[in-house]
């Protein structure tokens, strides 16, 4: 590892669930013991059959819900505005054009206006998207709209990157264009990201690890090494090891009842 790296993982977050379960209220359990350790800088995909509660995990890791029991830990501790959460629906402001949406949430922490004009425009060229600043979101493509969601998550600089099907509502071309960027990105700054997906080629290309999560309630299935290379691209796609990998976590999905 180059010291450079090493250095920017240093400014990254380790997290640490420890048992963590949740129950709602009405008595759907949604989390039945989750214990995962996830190292700074790790790229960790989240995998599980629909309802099982891949969502309600990454709500408690981002502090948005509160565990019933367990513990999720952050080191070091984390301000919240390090940690940036992205959703399968790009949540843009229609009133607000691409570099307003995106230098929101400096707005909302005070910085000034020429510094956050300046991030903002620095995150919006990090997604191939420095053209587009002054249009309005109804002007954008589903693709664009994720893009300029996921610059306004980049802004921040965060050292945690929660993101949740971010790209799932989006056609195959579009979505392994932006796995691609996401997978440069990450490689570019290495900070700790967990990303739920449905979908094993997505998380095979992009992760170093698959946690694979049983049906409702959620219990750890597997959690599986990704071996490929750092840098990805298309071809990878192609390749036996990439087929063999996305055939192991299918079949972790199949026995945790997918
Ligand atoms: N606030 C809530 N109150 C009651 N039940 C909830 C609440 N949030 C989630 N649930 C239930 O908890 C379970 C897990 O939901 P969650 O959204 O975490 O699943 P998921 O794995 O993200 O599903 P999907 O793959 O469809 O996105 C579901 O049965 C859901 O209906
Ligand atoms: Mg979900």
């Amino acid at each position: 590892m180059t010291s450079q790296a090493a250095a920017t993982i240093d400014r990254s977050v380790s997290v640490r669930l420890l048992d963590l379960r949740r129950t709602f209220d009405g008595g759907v359990e949604a989390l039945a013991g989750i214990t995962l350790d996830v190292a700074p800088g790790q790229f960790a995909a989240i995998l599980g059959p629909s309802g099982c509660g891949k969502s309600t995990l990454l709500r408690l890791v981002a502090g948005l819900d509160r565990p019933t029991c367990g513990t999720v830990e952050l080191h070091p501790p984390l301000d919240r505005r390090r940690f940036a959460y992205v959703f399968q629906d790009a949540h843009l402001l229609p009133w607000r054009n691409v570099l307003r949406n995106v230098a929101l949430p400096l707005e909302l922490a005070g910085i000034a206006q020429r510094q956050r004009q300046a991030a903002a425009v620095d995150a919006l060229e990090q997604v191939g998207l420095a053209e587009v600043l002054r249009r309005y979101p109804a002007q954008l493509s589903g693709g664009m709209k994720m893009r300029v969601s996921l610059a306004r998550a980049l802004v921040t600089r965060p050292k945690l990157l929660l993101l949740d099907e971010p790209f799932a509502a989006l056609d195959e071309i579009t979505r392994q264009k932006l796995d691609q960027q996401l997978r440069d990105l990450w490689l570019a700054h290495r900070m700790t990201v967990l990303f739920v997906t449905h979908s094993t080629a997505e998380a095979t290309f992009l992760a170093d690890r698959a946690v694979v999560l049983s049906r409702r309630p959620a219990r750890v299935v597997a959690d599986l090494p990704i071996d490929l290379p750092q840098r990805r691209d298309a071809l990878l796609r192609a390749s036996p090891q990439f087929a063999a990998a996305t055939k192991t976590i299918y079949q972790a999905l199949e026995r945790g009842g997918a």
